[in-house]
């Protein structure tokens, strides 16, 4: 039976405008962003007073299933996507086993499509013997390559292998760029520090931007469309400079707002690889967002238990949670006169959307998926821990206040999430993940035109 929904008297967040309206959505399509009062539909939301943005995407999470399920699962993950306002994710191979053949990839569309609250994508992940594999998968976001080793075995770091992935394979590829051969060194002369501050050390400036020099090159060279996931150092922005139509960047919240200062504080907590780096990183990456250098906001969402960070360095293992918090986090960067919500909806919709080929997703327009979040400005949170759905239970921002909240997502014109809590019967589905469009390109507006 059809459905629509009538989203009434919102502040609502278009790609270049935000502006009252009111939204028409019929069986799960956006069909109308300037309907009149006077239209009918099966159901009103009245959004008075709140804003309506476009879910969510966010194109780097760890979700962990199968295999390291006591860490997060698909069901909880996608209750914090859909508690955060995110409708869309993308996840990293990481698993275990690992998701390096098509067999692999489907295997999780499977889980997702029985367990998953909002819509998902998986990535296929690089090995030095998988070139098959990668280039015969299709309709996925891309191909995720370590050229750094982080948790889990995956690590392509000879140069044929890599000259070959970049040369012979169609699809996007992402990377996670820490300089092999400079961590090894790092970890060897600074063998013996426990204090966790060492991890910046170790994963220095120079391994980041080391690696991320090298895989631009392999993309530039190979004209291979190519995203370095996030970006955390001031230096890596440099070499963004005339990098478009192939390259395109991202930055993880706790790459914005954390740096090594706060290892007295939240030790092993903040501990990522990337590491966090400076507060005059955090500066220049802000910069680098606000200037479009860097197109996409994504979490890096990897969470492992409390237990399992509070082992003492190194053994505490890298990672953090943070798919539920991120549009907050940004939402109170708004509130703070730092950014503005259209800007927010571009790097957190719009611009993933692009880059990955997404069609049908990351704007409200007519024609487009309604997936949507509605977020109320006024509203006054403080992040804690025991209030995550992460099956990890905590976050590094607990006891953090922000001003501006999502309050109620859906996925596909169906309610996921709202004050009454979970609709458990929805699921999510696998978008169509389209190449040909070619990529992303920033217009001097800061918004993508494919
Ligand atoms: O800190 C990290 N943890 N960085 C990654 O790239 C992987 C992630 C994980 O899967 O734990």
């Amino acid at each position: 039976m059809s459905h629509s929904i009538l989203f009434k008297n919102a502040s609502v967040v278009f790609p270049h405008e935000v502006a009252e309206a009111n939204v028409l959505v019929e069986d799960g399509k956006i069909v109308d962003v300037d309907a009149a009062d006077t239209a009918t539909a099966s159901e009103v939301v009245e959004a008075g007073g709140l804003h309506l943005m476009p879910g969510v995407i966010d194109d780097q999470v760890h979700f962990r299933e199968p295999g390291l399920t006591h860490k997060e699962d698909l069901l909880h993950a996608s209750r914090a996507c859909a508690a955060g306002g995110v409708t869309t994710f993308l996840e990293m191979p990481n698993t275990k086993p690992p998701a390096i053949t098509r067999e692999g990839v489907r295997a999780k569309e499977q889980l997702a499509a029985t367990k998953s609250l909002v819509n998902y994508g998986f990535y296929i992940g690089a090995t030095c013997e998988n070139l098959t594999e990668l280039q015969e998968a299709d309709n996925l976001p891309g191909i995720k390559i370590f050229i750094g080793s982080s948790t889990g075995n995956l690590l392509v770091d000879r140069q044929s292998a890599l000259e070959r992935i970049f040369g012979e394979t169609e699809l996007p590829i992402c990377a996670h760029c820490e300089d092999e051969s400079t961590v090894q060194a790092n970890a060897q002369r600074l063998a013996g520090e426990s204090d966790v501050a060492v991890h910046s050390r170790i994963r220095n400036v120079e391994a980041a931007v080391t690696a991320t020099r090298r895989s631009i090159d392999l993309a530039l060279r190979h004209k291979h469309r190519f995203h370095v996931l996030h970006v955390s150092t001031g230096d890596e922005l440099e070499l963004l400079d005339n990098t478009q139509p192939y390259i395109t960047a991202e930055v993880c919240p706790h790459h914005l707002f954390f740096n090594t200062d706060d290892y007295a504080r939240l030790g092993s907590l903040v501990q990522m690889n990337p590491s966090i780096k400076s507060a005059e990183d955090n500066r220049r990456l802000w910069q680098g967002l606000i200037d479009g250098k860097i197109q996409v906001i994504a979490t890096d969402h990897a969470p492992h238990t409390l237990d399992e960070k509070r082992q003492p360095y190194p053994s505490s293992p890298s990672g953090l949670p943070a798919v539920e918090n991120s549009l907050g986090l940004m939402l109170d960067q708004v509130s703070a006169g730092n950014c503005s919500l259209t800007q927010v909806a571009t790097w957190m919709s719009d611009a993933p959307a692009r880059v990955w080929g997404i069609v049908g997703k990351g704007r409200i327009a007519a024609g487009y998926d309604a997936d949507l979040v509605l977020v109320d400005m006024q509203r006054e949170h403080t992040i804690r821990n025991d209030e995550q759905y992460t099956k990890s239970g905590w976050s590094p921002w607990h006891q953090t206040r922000l001003t501006g909240w999502p309050v109620a997502t859906w996925v596909g014109g169906r309610c996921v999430f709202n004050r009454e809590g979970f609709h458990e019967s929805v699921r999510g589905s696998k978008p169509r993940f389209d190449h040909a469009r070619g990529g992303y390109w920033a217009t001097p507006d800061g918004i993508g035109t494919a």
